[in-house]
C-alpha cells in the first residue's frame, strides 16, 4: 500500500512535469506569417530562404517609421544623432547574443520576457498594445526581421 501511494506520486510528479517540457519547444503560427519554431530562448532557424542582409538591416534599425529601434537603443551608427537609453546599448550585442537569441527578440520580445516594453516585431493576430492596423500586418517583413538579425550579429565590438 505503501509503495503503492509513493509510485502513484511519482507518476503524478511526472505528468505535472511533462507540460512544461513540452512548453520548451513551440511552433508558432499566426496569421499572414511564416510559421515559426521557438526552442527554448531562441528561434533557431531562419524565417525566410535568402538570407539577411546586414546594411538593410541597418537602414531598418536607424529608420525611424518602421524599426524605430534607436528610440530606445544606442547602436554604431554615425549621423545619428538621437539615441535612446531605454534598452541596452546595441555594441557588442553580436558576442553577447546567438543568432537564434537575436532572432526571438527581435521577433517577439515578450515571448521571453512578458513585462518587456520592446514591441513585437513579427507578430500578428491580437491588438494588445499594438495600433489595430498592425494587429495584421507585423511591424516588419520575415525578410526584414532577418536582415535586422544579420546586422545586429555583426555588432560584435563594444566601442566606439
Ligand atoms: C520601446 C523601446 C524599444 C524599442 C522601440 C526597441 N527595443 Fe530592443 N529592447 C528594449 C528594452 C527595454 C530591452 C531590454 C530587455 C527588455 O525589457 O525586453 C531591449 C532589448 C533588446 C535586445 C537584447 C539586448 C541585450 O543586450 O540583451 C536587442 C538585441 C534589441 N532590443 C534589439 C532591438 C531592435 C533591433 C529594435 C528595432 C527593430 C528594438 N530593439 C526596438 C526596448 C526597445
Amino acid at each position: 500500500m505503501r509503495h503503492n501511494q509513493r509510485l502513484d506520486r511519482i507518476v503524478l510528479g511526472l505528468l505535472l512535469t511533462l507540460p512544461s517540457v513540452a512548453h520548451a519547444d513551440e511552433q508558432v503560427r499566426q496569421p499572414g506569417l511564416v510559421p515559426y519554431l521557438v526552442s527554448g530562448d531562441g528561434i533557431a532557424a531562419p524565417l525566410t530562404t535568402t538570407p539577411g542582409d546586414p546594411q538593410r538591416g541597418q537602414a531598418i534599425v536607424a529608420g525611424r517609421t518602421q524599426g524605430n529601434c534607436l528610440t530606445c537603443h544606442r547602436a554604431p551608427i554615425p549621423n545619428e544623432d538621437f539615441q535612446g537609453q531605454i534598452g541596452p546599448d546595441l555594441r557588442g550585442v553580436g558576442r553577447r547574443l546567438s543568432l537564434a537569441r537575436l532572432r526571438l527578440r527581435v521577433v517577439d520580445a515578450r515571448r521571453q520576457s512578458p513585462d518587456s516594453v520592446m514591441p513585437p516585431f513579427y507578430r500578428t493576430g491580437d491588438a494588445v498594445q499594438v495600433a489595430p492596423a498592425q494587429a495584421e500586418t507585423p511591424l516588419l517583413t520575415a525578410q526584414q526581421v532577418e536582415d535586422v538579425v544579420s546586422y545586429l550579429a555583426s555588432l560584435t565590438e563594444t566601442s566606439p
